[in-house]
């Protein structure tokens, strides 16, 4: 497995390549990542191309007064995962190397999408996002690319900016990876205390318990998400939102005419922000 850091050296690797199927990641890998690199790892091999994964703390997607500074960097531990599972190259390049100048052209996604969920609590988020994704395929140049169903929202936002710069990348989104008792996997677990690890599966129980609801005769559901919300609140948690929306385009949803439901959830517990998500398929 290469590991290079250089946008030049990645680029004299990449020159053969066939077929190449990425993983974009911000390291601190775990079991949730490399489902992510299998999935990228089967497509390449069917295409005698090769799989790369990037890992960057991406400055750009964190607010002002949130953990960019704190979010673990695990490089060592990091390439060792992804060479047991088959990984090609690894490309972690420095801020100076991605970001040489202060980067001014940036990819905004629609409002519209991305000004509502984790884009109302996370101003800038999804810009952030956008433009290093942008930039990872215009480097790389892939054929495919894999990203976790737990970032639903990111997942959406990436597969819009795709069709709509007609970008010839097939979007590939894989469920979410969860411990034994549910918790969706996270590098920001770690963060978690004994105590508040124990009770971060209550998350997942709430997206259950909306699910369960929803099926009811008469679901309303509003109703249904002040109901868990306040339950969480309840618990101790400070939630941001706890909602229920069209698979299609995350608009909420307003009552259960839809097939296709998706209920997504931020919170904090402590001093750990958790999001998780729920699809639902009435
Ligand atoms: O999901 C992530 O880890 C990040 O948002 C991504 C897609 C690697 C961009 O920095």
């Amino acid at each position: 497995m290469h590991i290079i850091h250089t946008v030049k050296e990645l680029q004299e690797h990449l020159a053969k390549a066939p077929y190449k199927a990425l993983v974009p990641t911000m390291g601190n890998l775990h079991e949730g990542h490399l489902r992510l690199i299998d999935q990228a790892r089967e497509r390449s091999q069917a295409h005698q191309g090769i799989t790369i994964a990037t890992i960057f703390v991406n400055r750009l997607q964190f607010g002002p007064h949130e953990d960019f500074d704190r979010y673990p960097r695990t490089l060592e531990m990091d390439c060792e995962k992804l060479e047991r599972h088959g990984c090609d190259l690894v490309f972690a390049p420095d801020e100076l190397e991605l970001y040489p100048q202060k980067q001014s052209y940036t990819v905004s996604p629609p409002p519209e999408l991305a000004g509502i969920l984790e884009g109302h609590f996370r101003p800038g988020f999804f810009t952030g996002v956008c433009t290093v994704v942008m930039k990872l395929f215009s480097m790389i140049q892939p054929q495919c690319a894999v990203f976790g169903k737990k970032d639903y929202q990111q997942l959406k936002v990436i597969k819009g900016m795709v069709s709509q710069f007609n970008l010839p990348i097939e979007i590939i989104g894989l469920e979410t990876q969860r411990a034994e008792d549910g918790l969706a996997l996270s590098s920001r677990n770690g963060y978690l205390s004994v105590e508040e690890r124990l009770r971060a599966i209550e998350l997942f129980q709430a997206l259950k318990s909306v699910c369960a609801d929803v099926r009811q005769p008469d679901a309303k559901p509003q109703a249904i998400c002040s109901t868990h919300t306040q339950a969480l609140i309840d618990k101790g948690w400070a939630v941001d939102y706890l909602s229920l929306c069209q698979q299609e385009d995350l608009s909420p949803c307003t009552s259960i005419n839809a097939k296709a439901l998706v209920v997504l959830v931020a919170a904090k517990i402590g001093k750990t922000r958790l999001i998780d998500n729920l699809e639902i398929q009435l």
